[in-house]
C-alpha cells in the first residue's frame, strides 16, 4: 500500500537527478516518488501548478525548482530572478497548504546571508543586512521561503522548513563555460584544454576557499530533512569549515581525474571574487553526527567519468 507520495520539483535539474539516483538506488517501500521539470508543469503559473498537484496529489513536497543562473544573468535580470522564484515558492505553498500537505522542504542558498556577516556564516544569520546587490533579486526570493515557512507554521501549524546547501557539483550539472558553477566550468575547460593540446588556465589565483558537496551526499541529506528535520527555520547541509578547499586544488583534482598531461596555469590577473564564505555545518552534526560525506577527489573523479561519458549530452 502506497502511504506517502512525494513530489520532487526540479526532478531534471543536478539536486534533483542525485535525489533520483538515491531513492533508486534503494526504493522506499510504501511510498512513490514523483520527479517533475519544466515540461510537467510551469511552477510560476497557480493553475499549471494546481494541475500538477491535481494529477500527483502528493502528500510529501521536496521543491527544488528554482530559476537560477550565474553572476551576469543575476546582475542583469534581477526582476526574473525575483519574480519567477517568488511566484514558484507562492505557489508552491499555496497548493502545498490546500492539499494538506504533511511536510514540505524547500532549498535556499548561502547567497541569501548578508553580504557583511561575521564567519563562520551560520542559521541565524540570514535577515541580518542586505544581501550583495549582484543577486539580491533571487537572494530576497529565496529568504522569503524562510519567512513564508515560519508564517505557515505560526497560522497553520504546517511542517514547512528550508535547507541551505553550499557549493554543489555532480552529475547532470550544468556544464556551460559562461553561467556555470566553478566545478562544472573547471571540468569543461580542462576537458576542451586536453583536446586541443593547450594548457588549462584557472581565472585568479586559485587561493579562494569553498566548501564543496557532491550532489550524492547533498540528495541523501535532503531526504533525511524530508524524513526527519522538524523544525521550521533553516539547515547548512555543508561539509565543515575543516574541509573547505582551494579553488587551485580542486583544478588539480579536475586535471589528475582527466589524466591531463598539460600544464596547468593560475591567471592571476584575472578576480579571485570572495576569499571565502565559511558556513557553519554544527546544526547538521547535531543532528547527524556520523554522516561521512564522499571524499572530495572521488566525488570530482565520478563527475569527471560521467561528463566525458555524456559529453553529447550534458549541459554545455
Ligand atoms: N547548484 C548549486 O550550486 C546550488 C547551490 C545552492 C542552492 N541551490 C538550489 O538548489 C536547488 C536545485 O538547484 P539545481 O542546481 O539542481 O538547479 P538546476 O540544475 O538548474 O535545475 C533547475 C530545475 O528547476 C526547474 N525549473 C526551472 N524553472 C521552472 C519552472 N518555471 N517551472 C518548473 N520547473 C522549473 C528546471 O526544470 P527543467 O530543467 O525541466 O527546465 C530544473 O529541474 C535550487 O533551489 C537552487 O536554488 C543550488
Amino acid at each position: 500500500m502506497i502511504e506517502d507520495i512525494t513530489l520532487v520539483t526540479g526532478g531534471t535539474g543536478l539536486v534533483g537527478r542525485a535525489v533520483q539516483e538515491v531513492i533508486e538506488a534503494a526504493p522506499p517501500q510504501g511510498q512513490k516518488w514523483v520527479f517533475v521539470g519544466s515540461k510537467d508543469a510551469d511552477l510560476t503559473n497557480y493553475e499549471s501548478t494546481k494541475a500538477l498537484f491535481e494529477r500527483v496529489r502528493p502528500t510529501q513536497v521536496l521543491h527544488l525548482a528554482a530559476f537560477v543562473g550565474g553572476l551576469f544573468a543575476n546582475m542583469e535580470y534581477k526582476v526574473q530572478f525575483w519574480r519567477k522564484n517568488i511566484l514558484m515558492q507562492d505557489n508552491i505553498m499555496v497548493l502545498c497548504h490546500e492539499h494538506g500537505v504533511k511536510k514540505l522542504v524547500s532549498c535556499l542558498s548561502t547567497c541569501v546571508f548578508p553580504d557583511k556577516t561575521t564567519y563562520p556564516i551560520d542559521e541565524t544569520m540570514i535577515h541580518n543586512g542586505p544581501p550583495h546587490p549582484s543577486n539580491e533579486g533571487y537572494a530576497y526570493a529565496k529568504r522569503l521561503v524562510d519567512v513564508q515557512n515560519r508564517m505557515y507554521n505560526s497560522q497553520y501549524g504546517c511542517n514547512y522548513t528550508s535547507v541551505i546547501p553550499t557549493n554543489i557539483f555532480g552529475k547532470h550539472d550544468n556544464f556551460n563555460l559562461k553561467d556555470s558553477h566553478v566545478i562544472p566550468g573547471l571540468i569543461h575547460k580542462c576537458y576542451l584544454a586536453q583536446k586541443a593540446g593547450e594548457p588549462f588556465t584557472i581565472m585568479g589565483t586559485g587561493k579562494p576557499l569553498r566548501q564543496f558537496i557532491y550532489s550524492l551526499d547533498l540528495a541523501k541529506l535532503m531526504v533525511w530533512a524530508l524524513r526527519e528535520y522538524n523544525e521550521p527555520d533553516p539547515i547548512i547541509l555543508s561539509v565543515g569549515p575543516e574541509d573547505e578547499v582551494a579553488i587551485g586544488d580542486v583544478a588539480r583534482s579536475i586535471a589528475r581525474a582527466m589524466d591531463f598531461q598539460g600544464e596547468v596555469r593560475f591567471d592571476a590577473t584575472k578576480a579571485d571574487g570572495q576569499f571565502k564564505k565559511t558556513a557553519s555545518n554544527a546544526k547538521l552534526r547535531r543532528y547527524l553526527p556520523g554522516f561521512k560525506f564522499t571524499d572530495i577527489d572521488d566525488a570530482i573523479g565520478e563527475t569527471v567519468a560521467w561528463f566525458k561519458a555524456n559529453y553529447a549530452s550534458a549541459r554545455t
